[in-house]
């Protein structure tokens, strides 16, 4: 059981099943519609005392799950936004886990703690962010957000005088966060995380491009004139792919002392397209940045990366000293930038990423799958019974479907929307999902794998026009 000469054999059935999956997500179904009560059943094995051997767990892991995993490693998948794997990002994902480097310092795995510092270097090059900020590799998004804003939190409270890591919220001054409705809910959790309390956000109103105004933005400045806060700033919220006017509200913040920070899970990534650079247009003068790796950037899941133009904030907030670590004077330890403090290396499939991509492939990444979006969009929208609600600016777009009953009402159209998402994820062929923008039930087109093609876009457009008419003629 415990044979170390196993790895070689069972590497290789794995490498085999592996791309048994890979190299049939084109003729796959991309839905799981599986039972969850028969699925829970096959995975449910008894909890042995005697273990079982790894070949055996090897082909249950796949004979449990088939029909179960979703084609979203795969071209077809334009659900939430779920990007792929480049090959050389999952190949040095692969080598992470064999590795198995814990990356919390420099001292338990030198190379994996360079490669996350280079990578670091490289993602603030492609973004055209300050060189000297800060950067934490984290799980995702969400951490980023918590790590920013722990920043944040130091800085803004440093300056009223308080000292959070020694004393916490307790007699400290409110943060108020002030942000359009169009955020994430990550926020919303990272807010609840960091003790800062929901009632601490201050909801704006935002335009019909879904953008935050000066107008608002500076009524609620003055009204917390004085006070430490946070202005939050969207690159590219999930619905319609909207940019907040970085160059007008983030000097307005900083008049009033703000710490501005922008949340572009995956819209950041438009920074590094000279077509789409435009959109983020003084962006790099906010004090902290989020965006992922395991969206538009193609690297495996977990990945994400809070920027931070303060270091010494984000140090304060994140460091710690202990008398059983090693610490290097020279070379950075991963553990003073993020949450963590045992870690895998996640900085690895990040620097094979962008090695693999370079700047142009990167840029080109971003126009592709910008165009695949408008296209499906588009086409979509033109078919009888289908409206186009957001042509998308840059990756996401919505559209809407409309009950063919006379007198249809709105909420009729909201759940015929619902049931033409369903009958096109019950094909296969392409999945959608659902959301609801300006009180519309839409399906949202999300297109961020590096493997879309424009077949995958032809496929998808008639999986639409099949269910639309197939529903349309009530069969
Ligand atoms: C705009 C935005 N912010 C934050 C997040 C959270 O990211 P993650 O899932 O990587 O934590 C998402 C996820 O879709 C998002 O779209």
């Amino acid at each position: 059981m415990t044979d170390k000469f196993v790895y070689r054999s069972l590497l290789k059935k794995t490498v085999e099943q592996s791309l048994d999956y890979l190299e049939t997500l084109d003729t796959s179904p991309v839905s799981a519609p599986v039972d969850y009560a028969g699925l829970y059943a096959h995975l449910d094995h008894p909890l042995t005392g005697a273990g079982t051997d790894s070949e055996t767990i090897l082909n249950d892991l796949v004979t449990d799950s088939r029909g179960a995993i979703t084609g979203s490693a795969g071209g077809r998948f334009f659900g939430w936004v779920r990007g792929g794997s480049l090959p050389a990002a999952l190949a040095a994902d692969w080598l992470t886990a064999a590795w198995d480097q814990n990356a919390s310092i420099y001292a338990s795995g030198p190379a994996v703690a360079v490669m996350e510092e280079i990578a670091g270097k490289w993602i603030k090059e492609l973004l055209n962010l300050p060189v000297e900020a800060s950067i934490g590799f984290v799980t995702g998004s969400q951490m980023a957000h918590v790590t920013c804003l722990a920043a944040a939190r130091h800085y803004l409270l440093a300056r009223h005088g308080h000292d959070v890591e020694a004393d916490g919220l307790s007699g400290a001054p409110q943060i108020h966060i002030l942000t359009g409705c169009h955020r994430h809910g990550s926020i919303d959790r990272a807010v609840r995380l960091l003790g800062l309390g929901r009632n601490s956000v201050v909801d704006l109103p935002i335009n019909s491009q879904g953008q935050l105004t000066a107008k608002s933005l500076e009524k609620a400045l003055k009204d917390h004139a004085g006070q430490p806060v946070i202005v939050l700033l969207q690159a590219g919220d999930l619905n319609i792919g909207a940019f907040d006017p970085f160059d007008e509200l983030i000097p307005l913040a900083r008049r009033y002392g703000a710490w501005v920070h922008v949340d572009g899970a995956f819209g950041l990534w438009v920074a590094a397209s000279p077509k789409y650079r435009h959109l983020v247009k003084g962006y790099e003068q906010a004090d902290s940045w989020v965006t992922d790796g395991h969206k538009w950037l193609n690297v495996p899941y977990d990945c994400g990366y809070a920027i931070i133009a303060h270091p010494e904030a984000h140090f304060a907030a994140m460091a710690y000293q202990a008398s059983y670590m090693v610490y290097n004077k020279e070379a950075r330890d991963p553990l003073d930038w993020n949450p963590e403090w045992s870690r895998r290396a996640r900085g690895v499939p990040t620097y094979a990423a962008i090695r693999q991509l370079g700047r142009d492939g990167l840029a080109n990444l971003v126009e592709r799958t910008c165009g695949y979006a408008r296209e499906i969009a588009v086409r979509i929208g033109a078919l009888p019974g289908a409206e186009l609600i957001s042509e998308p600016r840059i990756n996401q777009g919505l559209v809407r479907y409309l009950d063919p009953s006379p007198g249809a009402t709105e909420a009729d159209h909201n759940r015929w929307t619902d049931r033409v998402i369903e009958e096109i994820q019950q094909t296969g062929e392409a999945f959608f999902g659902g959301t609801t923008w300006q009180g519309k039930r839409c399906m949202r087109i999300s297109v961020c794998n590096w493997q879309t093609t424009p077949e995958d876009v032809d496929r998808a457009v008639n999986a639409v026009k099949d269910a639309l008419e197939r529903l349309q003629s009530g069969r």
